[in-house]
């Protein structure tokens, strides 16, 4: 037994079913908690209430009937005490204090209780994560995509499963062709240096050839309306020109990208290679798994576009609809069609990532494509999704259907409940917030550690700052809006990434001083573990969390909900603190008893450091 809950879980459900048979209504569970009050027991089953509507019988006599079926169940009873009725129908259950030093035992192993699935279960699971535009800086936008996608992966991956990170880079279409034209122009003018040129310059350059091909054609169209005088008209005669010419030469710059020019090419690979280069700096900052291999930029997809379409048009998937090519998703409550060919012949971000679906499921064999995108996004997903469906890209070569999921997050936002922005509402770069943390992180560092070396400062530092803004993000619901706030994320008490951090650090000096004082060496706890014996409620609490283990990293992983295991990582940190606090460890009555607290210290020691691996935050020693 690793996870009791599921245990006894299957008891109950064995149970229920030998007491009322064919009556038991269909999906009736048996409601198992964790027990409020610990004086009642370890769980609390609350089965009987709701069946005692459905079956018009008092939720006393069904508890009753249900016990009765658990007091003859072997299994039941080796892990629990006689399980007592209460209240208006309540079932108690206390663990048997061996059969929880057992499942200890069992979660201590190598894997923490969470084993490999069987080779057939192993799924292939793409994470879309991500997904930095050419030519700009990441951004506080892109924080939740890279952190909240590398942490699903890495939650995937913890489960044994096969994971494939891809990076959905945003390297193709018209605005990209206008700022490689302006480079090349640049270029060719002598005016820029490909081999120095950054990518503060090169966000300056997509900003104003944008701004030049912006044409004033309503404004033009009011001066000649209110006869606003020649030298408005020539003034805006000129813009509207100008804008023109840089439109038709970024359109093309983008016959001259799709069809090979090196030219054009090699101005945009430099563009593309600038980008990328900061884009997996800083990813390696946040210590988030994005490389180039998990890169597949929409350019990627470009030459496919026009053999998708046609396919979706043969086969009567996709329809005109003036003049455009769209697919009807009217049979999946969608009213909106989801428009894969404009009217011009251009294609969209949604022919792209239809592409990108078929490449996914067809090729890679995905079960599962999880996208950490922004919800604002969320009608383009529904209706790429259930265009792919339609079209049967989401079929895999084994017949099999793959699931497509979602994961929309919410906005970050200022103090003022806005989009957070800079004072002069530029985008925050998300190196500025990086740098910004750190720096703060350090001053706390020195203030609580002023016996660190400068080089170890420096890095705890980083992963405390780091950690501290992965963390806010992780722990906030996923779809939900947060508020982006220094102060909180780098407190080291509360719910944020330096206090987990912390936890693990007690943890890790209680062995230090263990080695110190008492000359026992870690090692032990490997070789001849001793034996864990729960006796304080305080104790207790920590155990009975310890063994939620492996169900918060599946249920975190399942529902693609990072927060879960932050939540349950909080709790168990908290619980541990409450611990300490009132069983002396290392000053334990008797040596049986520290090296059981040790062990159970250890072990919560292993699954913060565990769980914060998963979440992609760096476990520390000292701090
Ligand atoms: N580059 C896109 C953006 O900035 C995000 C890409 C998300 N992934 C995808 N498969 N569409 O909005």
């Amino acid at each position: 037994m690793t996870d009791p809950v599921t245990e006894l879980h299957e008891c109950f459900l064995s149970a229920m079913r030998a007491a009322f048979g064919g009556a038991l209504p269909e999906g009736a569970s048996p409601s198992l908690a964790a027990s409020k009050n610990p004086q009642f027991g370890d769980f609390q089953a609350n089965a009987a209430m709701g069946l005692s509507k459905a079956m018009g019988k008092p939720p006393r006599e069904i508890a009753s009937a249900i016990a009765e079926q658990l007091k003859k169940d072997e299994r039941f009873m080796a892990v629990s005490e006689s399980p007592e009725v209460a209240g208006p129908g309540f079932i108690n259950i206390r663990l048997k204090s061996a059969a929880l030093s057992r499942a200890l035992a069992a979660l201590d192993g190598v894997a923490l209780g969470i084993d490999r699935p069987n080779a057939g279960a192993v799924e292939t699971v793409v994470v879309d994560l991500c997904g930095v535009n050419l030519a700009k800086q990441m951004h506080v936008g892109h924080l939740r995509a890279t952190v909240i996608g590398d942490a699903l992966a890495r939650l995937w991956e913890r489960l044994g499963h096969k994971v494939i990170r891809q990076n959905h880079f945003g390297d193709w279409g018209l605005p990209i062709a206008m700022v490689t034209a302006a480079v090349k122009r640049g270029v060719d003018r002598g005016e820029i240096d490909l081999g120095t040129l950054t990518l503060e310059r090169l966000e300056r350059l997509y900003r104003s050839s944008q701004r030049v091909c912006e044409a004033d054609e309503k404004g033009l169209a009011a001066a000649v309306r209110f006869g606003l005088g020649p030298k408005a008209m020539a003034e805006l005669e000129a813009q509207v020109g100008g804008a023109r010419e840089a439109q038709a030469s970024s359109r093309a710059a983008l016959v001259a990208l799709q069809s090979h020019d090196p030219a054009y090419v090699s101005v945009w690979k430099r563009i593309c290679d600038i980008t990328l280069a900061s884009c997996f700096e800083i990813c390696r900052r946040l210590h988030a798994n994005v490389t180039a291999e998990a890169t597949a930029g929409e350019s990627v997809f470009a030459h496919e576009l026009e053999g998708l379409v046609a396919d979706l048009v043969e086969r009567g998937v996709a329809v005109e609809s003036e003049g455009a090519l769209v697919v009807r998703l009217e049979e999946f409550g969608i009213k909106e069609p989801c428009l894969v060919r404009k009217t011009g012949g251009g294609f969209l971000y949604a022919t792209t990532d239809l592409a990108a679906i078929r490449r996914r499921v067809q090729s890679f064999g995905a079960d599962r494509v999880i996208y950490a995108v922004d919800a604002r996004q969320s009608l383009h997903f529904r209706q790429v999704f259930a265009a792919a469906r339609k079209a049967g890209y989401t079929r895999r070569s084994d017949g099999a259907e793959a699931l497509l999921f979602h994961a929309a997050f919410g906005t970050v936002l200022g103090d003022d409940g806005t989009p957070f922005k800079t004072r002069s509402g530029e985008n925050v770069r998300l190196s500025d917030l990086l740098d910004e943390a750190v720096a703060r992180a350090e001053a706390a560092v020195k203030e609580k550690s002023p016996e660190l070396s400068e080089v170890e400062r420096r890095a705890i530092a980083e992963a405390v700052g780091t950690g501290a803004i992965k963390y806010a993000d992780l722990s906030n619901d996923r779809v939900k809006d947060y508020v982006f706030s220094f102060d909180r994320m780098l407190a080291f008490e509360g719910n944020t990434g330096p206090y987990l951090q912390y936890a693990l650090v007690r943890v890790r000096s209680i062995f230090r001083k263990a080695k110190e004082q008492f000359g026992i060496e870690e090692s032990v706890f490997e070789r001849s573990p001793p034996a864990m014996t729960i006796v304080a409620p305080e104790e207790k609490a920590v155990a009975l969390l310890l063994l939620r283990y492996p169900g918060a990293v599946r249920a975190a992983a399942e529902s693609c909900e990072p927060h879960r295991l932050c939540a349950y990582l909080y709790d168990l940190a908290g619980a541990f603190s409450s611990f300490f606090a009132s069983c002396p460890v290392l000053q334990a009555e008797d040596e049986a008893t520290r090296m059981s607290r040790l062990r159970l210290s250890r072990l919560v020691g292993r699954v913060l450091r565990d769980g914060l691996d998963v979440l992609g935050i760096v476990p520390l020693e000292r701090m």
